[in-house]
């Protein structure tokens, strides 16, 4: 069974709420970090505790939202080896996996998306990683940046 791990901070506990569902309902195994409490807790905190989960290994992705996603996508971005998308429609979110191969994504539980979150996650999850030789070259040069 794929394994998913997910946090979140106390801006998206429902939206959160919703996506640990639907992975369920799609026979993930979701590890999934809170917080489920609306109780205030720091973006970067539950960043990390969801991408160091990530590294010990086992996991086809991850998922992060805080209110707007942006804080605990930066967050996950500073953590070697994490890529995370903050995809804003279904495109994005395709082209999150195709072409970047982001292995977290980040979404916005106070954001008014013109596409459905679930939606967004299919779309990323119906989709493979690009293996041409020009996306394998950026992602390289992208990983390269952490130093
Ligand atoms: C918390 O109030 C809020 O700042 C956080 O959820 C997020 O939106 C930060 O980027």
């Amino acid at each position: 069974m794929s394994k998913v791990v997910v946090a979140n901070d106390h801006g998206a506990v429902e939206l959160t709420a919703r996506i640990v569902d639907f992975l369920k309902g799609e026979g993930y195994e979701v590890n999934y970090l809170g917080t489920a409490e609306n109780k205030s807790v720091d973006y970067p905190d539950m960043a990390k505790l969801a991408c160091d989960e990530f590294k010990r290994g086992g996991y086809e992705f991850g998922i992060l939202c805080c209110g707007t996603g942006i804080g605990i996508s930066i967050s996950a971005n500073k953590i070697k080896g994490i890529r995370c998308a903050l995809p804003q429609n279904c495109f994005a979110a395709q082209m999150a996996k195709e072409h970047n191969d982001a292995n977290f994504l980040a979404f916005g539980g106070r954001i008014d998306y013109s596409d459905d979150v679930i939606d967004m996650l299919k779309a990323y999850i119906g989709t493979q990683t690009s293996q041409d030789e020009r996306h394998a070259r950026r992602r390289e040069k992208m990983m390269a940046l952490e130093g």
